[in-house]
């Protein structure tokens, strides 16, 4: 397929993106400089500034929708989006509606610019219509094209990062963060979601040790805009009611393994507590891991870390002040597995043994040995995690009701612990 470029002259597909968007600029440019930029009034000046920039801001939007020049031309219905499966009437109208959006926004911006600045009638409408000209000229693809067919897309997607850019095809990272009521839930699942704000590709798994959700988490989940999935699962009564040390966050775990055995194919999953503090580079790092990756973790029992020991570049054993008979003495934080290979372990569980809720876990992995253990962390030489142990507070007092009943109190009363 060949585009003409509006300079007249005939580009590959693979110019096309390149060509397209300088070309968009500078025919704004010229348009601009036609109808006489010296003769402006300084804030009309602004005024055409603001232009270009709303225009930038339309153009980047169809970049960021991911779609090129090459793979959807209205007009050349052979390289149409999803000409396999999708009736051309429906993309035509997907077409027609969306450069009629596209038209409007452009004559809404000038006519923005025309009130603030007083633009002259003659120079609004030359710019209304050669920015609506070059728009036409580059034929930017309606991105509604993407949403005729959910399979079409899916395939289409898969191509293109691979013919794209074959690192944006990023296997999906999976959070398993058991939480439960406290004064610092909330606060903590704040300061985590803002690391994996950072993350690309991740699904957080939030799952609370509450027969029911806990509205505020809900709620806060909601407001992330990561992709998560709220469980819950109860520590079982018998647990519950035992004396001592309580094998916490077990359910939770087990439950976030049943949800990957359930949906997850690809990928790898990652035991993130949420006081912990993480290094970003650990999300890089356990993204590669083909069987269970290990590293070192700060801040953690007497010996103020925990690490696997490595000797020219290979495992030697652990480090951790807490050994206690276990096989892999580490810390939660200190290791990711990969999805395939949970998969390939039907059998493979967290234990209801406090203190030995990792070590049984691994072992339950078998076939599995220590120094198959992949070592991030350039060879276990940097700290990825933090075991950060927020101090703990009490519930805060009730609130009294007599002097504060029609207070913003009762409503803040609801949102703390
Ligand atoms: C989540 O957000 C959406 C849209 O922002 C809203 O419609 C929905 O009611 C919210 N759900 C909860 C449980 O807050
Ligand atoms: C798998 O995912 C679906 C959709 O999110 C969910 O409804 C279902 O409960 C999940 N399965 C398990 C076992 O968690
Ligand atoms: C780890 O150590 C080995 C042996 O010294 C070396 O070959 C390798 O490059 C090191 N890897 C990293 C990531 O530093
Ligand atoms: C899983 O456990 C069941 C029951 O204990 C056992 O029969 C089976 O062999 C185990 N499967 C694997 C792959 O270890």
């Amino acid at each position: 397929m060949r585009i003409i470029h509006p300079s007249g002259h005939k580009c590959s597909i693979t110019d096309t993106l390149e060509i397209a968007k300088p070309t968009l600029l500078m025919s704004l440019a010229c348009t601009i400089k036609k109808t006489s930029i010296d003769t402006m009034k300084p804030s009309m000046k602004v005024g055409v500034v603001a232009l270009v920039g709303v225009c930038v801001i339309l153009y980047q939007y169809h970049l960021s929708a991911g779609v090129r020049f090459d793979q959807l031309n209205a007009g050349d219905p052979g390289v149409s989006y999803g000409a396999a499966n999708v009736p051309n009437n429906e993309l035509e109208d997907d077409d027609n509606s969306y450069n009629k959006i596209i038209e409007d926004k452009i004559r809404a911006a000038v006519q923005w610019v025309q009130n603030v600045h007083g633009l002259s009638p003659d120079l609004q409408n030359i710019l209304v219509a050669e920015l609506i000209n070059q728009f036409r000229k580059t034929r930017i693809p309606s991105p509604l094209h993407l949403k005729a067919s959910e399979d079409f897309k899916l395939k289409q997607r898969t191509q293109e990062v691979t013919t794209i850019n074959p690192s944006e095809k990023i296997p999906p990272l999976y959070v398993i963060t058991p939480t439960y009521r406290r004064p610092e839930q909330i606060p903590e699942l704040i300061r985590m979601s803002h690391t994996l704000m950072l993350v690309e590709n991740v699904h957080w798994l939030v799952i609370e040790d509450a027969k029911v959700p806990t509205k505020e988490v809900t709620k806060f989940l909601n407001r992330t805009g990561l992709r998560f999935q709220h469980l819950t699962a109860p520590m079982p009564a018998k647990y519950k009611q035992k004396k001592g040390v309580k094998p916490r966050g077990v359910s939770n775990r087990n439950r976030g393994l049943k949800w990957i055995r359930a949906n997850a194919t690809e990928g790898v999953f990652y035991f993130a507590d949420d006081d912990n503090t993480y290094d970003l580079d650990l999300f890089t790092q356990i993204r590669r891991t083909k069987k269970v990756s290990m590293f070192p973790v700060g801040l953690c029992t007497k010996f103020g870390l925990s690490s696997p020991v490595v000797k020219d570049g290979k495992f030697s054993g652990f480090y951790d002040g807490w050994v206690a008979g276990r096989r892999f003495p580490v810390d939660m934080a200190g290791f990711a597995v990969s999805v395939k290979f949970l998969l390939q372990r039907p059998n493979a569980t967290m234990p209801y043994r406090a203190g030995f809720e990792e070590d049984g876990f691994l072992r339950s992995l078998a076939p599995f040995e220590p120094r198959e253990i992949e070592l991030l962390g350039d060879n276990c030489t940097r700290i990825l995690a933090w075991h950060t142990q927020t101090k703990k507070n009490e519930p805060s007092a009730a609130l009294d009701m007599k002097l504060y009943r029609s207070t913003n109190l009762v409503e803040l009363k609801q949102q703390i612990v």
